[in-house]
């Protein structure tokens, strides 16, 4: 990257509206984009939320894929990044004043309160009148700088309305005008934050797992929402993609306008510590087209680095930095600023290696890597000895194995080289070795639907209680 540029960066970036709780990455932008290498021409921001890094790539004059599964946020894409110059003139503002022939007033009624009931009507006359405008990019750009104006009254962006609970504007919106607030930052400042750069850019909205599959690039940066316990992402935003679609002329998508829930198309989460995981290893594996992936992490997330470090190695490529920096940012409720932590992984892509072949999956799960000293027991081991085969795939090395069915012992011999002890019944738990993992899968012929069906009252039907048993020891 031209280390020139890097310099100026923090200023350039100065001008890109982050109002709201977005863009608190312009301040890590220089130690993102000094991993972006020099012969970069592509760039995928696949988390987009303010668009800031996307910005910043395109002042790198590089041709930028940015994406937000959330409606506010990929509409904002569309209108900075995607967007090489459409602005708004004074005259395409006037018209969106024309009398509200239609007679709309969701914003009124459902935000009167909250936003206040001149800004609402102001609302509700955009919604009417965005069809006089000329083109879709100059709606978009209309309907983006509208919701923005709010966003940026609220300290923090996020916002929670509940039917106990419904937000009360006044400390934001008692002396806020949206009406001037529109006009202003739609002629002075938004055109100094739209430019072409001669490259081609595209916003999308989708889940940024089958972004990754489709996207040949440079470099990807993922920049997902962090693991933090009751985090609830989606619905602390939910608000701004209720009054985008209102002014989108789908007021009717807005099934409750109170509530947090934000109608997302089918997503994987990454805001939850066990699909966070699942989705992660997913992305990597797809992610192949992408020479680089730049990550930026928190800490203190209930993932931490090293388990992200550990599924990037094993789904798509080496990690070539990894750089901490104590960091402040806003939280999403009155709580204020936090101090945390911020990581920066950088992974470059195996080449020529296959990675993430059918086998990284066993039952639709990410493969695990064991460390080596992982011990595992074989109870009800069978013949085939599916579970051993599994654990030595994984790394993990059998410590012990039982089965009391001859023919099937004489079998396990033959596949594992070890002639497993019997009848588990007739073992001593503390005789058992020492492990991490315990596989068992108890006889079900007592509760199978082709048998009897005598469950507890059938002895076999109790052979579970041997596991219990032997984990307890
Ligand atoms: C941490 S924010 C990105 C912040 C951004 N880099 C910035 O500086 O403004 C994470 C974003 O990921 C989006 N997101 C969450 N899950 C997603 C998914 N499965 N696919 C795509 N985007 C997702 C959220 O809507 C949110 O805007």
């Amino acid at each position: 990257m031209r280390t020139d540029l890097l310099g100026y960066l923090t200023e350039l970036l100065a001008l890109y509206p982050a109002k709201g709780l977005y863009g608190h990455k312009r301040d890590l932008a220089h130690r993102i984009f000094k991993h972006v290498p020099a012969d970069a021409k592509t760039f995928v921001d696949a988390f987009g939320g303010s668009g800031i890094i996307s910005y910043g790539a395109k002042l790198h004059g590089l041709s930028v894929r940015c994406n937000d599964i959330m409606g506010f946020a990929s509409l904002r894409l569309r209108a900075q990044i995607q967007n090489d110059g459409i602005i708004l003139t004074d005259s395409d503002i006037d018209l969106l004043k024309s009398p509200n022939s239609d007679k709309q007033d969701y914003c009124e009624r459902w935000y009167g309160k909250a936003i206040g009931v001149d800004n609402c009507q102001y609302l509700d006359l955009l919604a009417a009148n965005l069809c006089k405008l000329d083109c879709d990019a100059k709606r978009e750009v209309a309907t983006y700088i509208a919701v923005l104006c709010i966003m940026s009254r609220m300290n923090y962006c996020a916002v929670t309305f509940s039917p106990l609970k419904i937000f009360t504007g006044y400390r934001h919106f008692h002396d806020f005008d949206l009406q001037s607030a529109f006009r202003q930052y739609a002629i002075e400042e938004f055109p100094l934050s739209v430019f072409a750069n001669g490259k081609v850019h595209q916003a999308t909205r989708k889940d940024a797992v089958d972004l990754a599959g489709e996207v040949d690039a440079d470099v990807m940066y993922i920049d997902s929402p962090y693991c933090s316990p009751g985090g609830k992402y989606a619905h602390d935003h939910a608000f701004y993609d209720k009054l985008t679609l209102i002014l989108e002329g789908k007021p009717e998508q807005v099934h409750n306008p109170y509530n947090g829930a934000a109608g997302l198309p089918a997503h994987l989460d990454f805001s939850k510590r066990n699909t966070a995981l699942m989705a992660f290893a997913k992305l990597f594996m797809r992610a192949k087209g992408c020479r680089r992936i730049i990550l930026s992490y928190n800490t203190t997330s209930a993932i931490s680095p090293y388990e992200i470090v550990r599924l990037a190695e094993q789904h798509y490529g080496k990690l070539v930095s990894w750089e901490e920096i104590a960091t402040i940012r806003p939280t999403t409720s009155d709580k204020g600023l936090k101090k945390t932590g911020e990581v920066i992984l950088v992974f470059d892509r195996y080449e020529g290696k296959p990675v993430g072949s059918p086998l990284a999956f066993i039952g639709g799960r990410p493969r695990i890597e064991l460390p080596d000293q992982f011990r595992f027991i074989d109870l009800f081991c069978g013949g085939m000895g599916a579970m051993h085969l599994v654990g030595k795939r994984l790394g993990a090395k059998c410590v012990f194995s039982s089965e009391i069915y001859r023919p099937a012992c004489k079998n396990y011999e033959k596949n594992y080289g070890v002639y497993p002890a019997g009848d588990i019944t007739k073992i001593n738990a503390w005789d058992i070795p020492e492990h991490e993992i315990l596989c068992g899968g108890f006889p079900c012929q007592a509760f199978s639907l082709a048998g009897p069906q005598k469950g507890f009252v059938d002895q076999r039907g109790l052979l579970f209680l041997e596991i219990v048993h032997i984990a307890r020891a």
